[in-house]
């Protein structure tokens, strides 16, 4: 028990260090903040946005770019209803409330104006979307099976207890794959996407040690899945959900009355689907919990995210020694942070506080390299470069920085 206590007051610790971090660095605000916040909801600041669109676009190339099987897909939030009724969510999307009744997490919505307004949901589910256009990819691409549609997208439910930062959200994001297959398949895909999943969880740089697989039981499966893996992860509240491959079968497609046509032997079928579902803001909250961490630099205790530096929101930043002194300010303008910037975006210019203070703020932006511009650069056209996680130094010609950071990138 007390054993027990230290963890979860360690993990709330950590949880608290992490949500502020976020605060300070501009990564995620509590949405509608100077009216109180707005319980489920979220809003991503520059950094946060940065990161997030790291991990959507390290998916996407993975899963789409790098592949010819994979159709993107960008659909509407909001479809005609009968979407909803067909898959099942009118019927059973719904968690139990505390005095035991259920209720159905689906956000309403009217589209329209008076007599002619019809109710409609918000899609709880990028899913659908993929569903409902699959015919339509069908006729403009002709797929040959096995082949995929991917989606990234906002998703929405209203969920009883939102809790834990972004962990449990009423908007959030969701990458979705729906891996259309012949019936007789199945286990050798789901074993397929199984394996793709870790992958792509190890290349964004989650710590691999604090993630698990959970056999999904039958009673706790989602109504369309006939074996389902979640993916959980140690947060600092305990060990939940992460990510989710479900074996969907033909359930959708039957629904949606869709059927494929076999072009060479014009046999008629309903493929069976696999599905990896993976949250934006799940991967986004584990990222941090693998990246944080502390160490003593100077006598002080000092906070830093180790990403990955392909997928830090900030690469590099430049500083000139001192903001008062033009020449610096001026050099370091132009022939460091200028071409820095062009080449790759992600580039800070930091000139605030002493050079001390500048290395805490980056350490906790997690960016990995820092180059100042002194007085030796003048004249030797050299730069220091610290490192984020030894805080070694070293001077590198400003002629060989992009090479410098492309290789440390790469
Ligand atoms: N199409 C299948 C599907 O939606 P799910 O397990 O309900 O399955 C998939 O959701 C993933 O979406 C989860 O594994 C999680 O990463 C993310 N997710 C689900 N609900 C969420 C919420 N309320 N807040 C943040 N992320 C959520």
């Amino acid at each position: 028990m007390v054993e027990k206590n230290k963890t979860e007051n360690q993990g709330n610790d950590l949880m608290e260090k992490i949500v502020s971090l976020c605060k300070r660095r501009g990564f995620v605000f509590a949405d509608s903040e100077i009216y109180g916040g707005f319980s489920g909801f979220y809003d991503y600041g520059h950094f946060g946005l940065a990161l997030q669109n790291n991990i959507k676009n390290v998916w996407w190339k993975k899963f789409v770019d790098s592949r010819r099987d994979m159709y993107g897909l960008n659909s509407s939030i909001i479809f005609n209803p009968k979407v909803w009724e067909a898959s099942g969510h009118v019927a059973g999307f719904s968690d139990p409330t505390e005095d035991g009744k259920q209720f159905n997490v689906m956000f309403k919505t009217q589209v329209g104006a008076g007599e002619e307004a019809t109710l409609s949901y918000l899609r709880p589910e990028t899913a659908q979307g993929m569903f409902i256009n699959f015919k339509n990819t069908v006729d403009a691409f002709h797929p040959k099976l096995p082949f995929g549609m991917a989606q990234i997208g906002k998703a929405f439910r209203n969920e009883i207890a939102p809790r834990d930062f972004i962990f449990r959200q009423r908007e959030f994001e969701q990458m979705e794959i729906e891996y259309f297959i012949r019936p007789d398949d199945w286990e050798k895909y789901f074993e397929y996407w199984r394996s793709e999943m870790l992958e792509w969880m190890e290349e964004i740089g989650l710590d691999m040690n604090k993630v698990h697989e959970l056999e999904v039981p039958e009673a706790d499966r989602a109504h369309y899945s006939k074996r389902t893996i979640d993916f959980e992860f140690d947060f600092p509240f305990g060990r939940k959900e992460l990510f989710g491959l479900a074996y969907r079968t033909d359930f959708d497609l039957k629904n949606h009355k869709l059927e494929y046509i076999d072009e060479e032997n014009t046999e008629k079928m309903i493929p069976h689907v696999i599905e990896p579902s993976m949250g934006v803001d799940r991967a986004f909250l584990a990222l941090l919990v693998s990246v944080y961490a502390e160490d003593e630099k100077d006598g002080e205790v000092r906070s830093y995210l180790k990403f990955k530096p392909s997928m830090a929101p900030v690469i590099c930043a430049v500083s000139p020694l001192l903001k008062n002194k033009a020449e610096l300010v001026e050099y370091a303008n132009t022939k460091v942070y200028a071409p820095l910037k062009a080449e790759f975006g992600r580039v800070a210019w930091d000139d605030n506080g002493n050079i001390g203070k500048r290395y805490r703020r980056q350490d906790e932006i997690g960016t990995p390299f820092c180059i100042v511009v002194d007085f030796d650069t003048l004249t030797d056209n050299t730069v220091t470069i610290r490192d984020r996680d030894t805080g070694d130094q070293e001077r590198v010609k400003v002629s060989d920085l992009q090479k410098y950071i492309k290789e440390k990138i790469n």
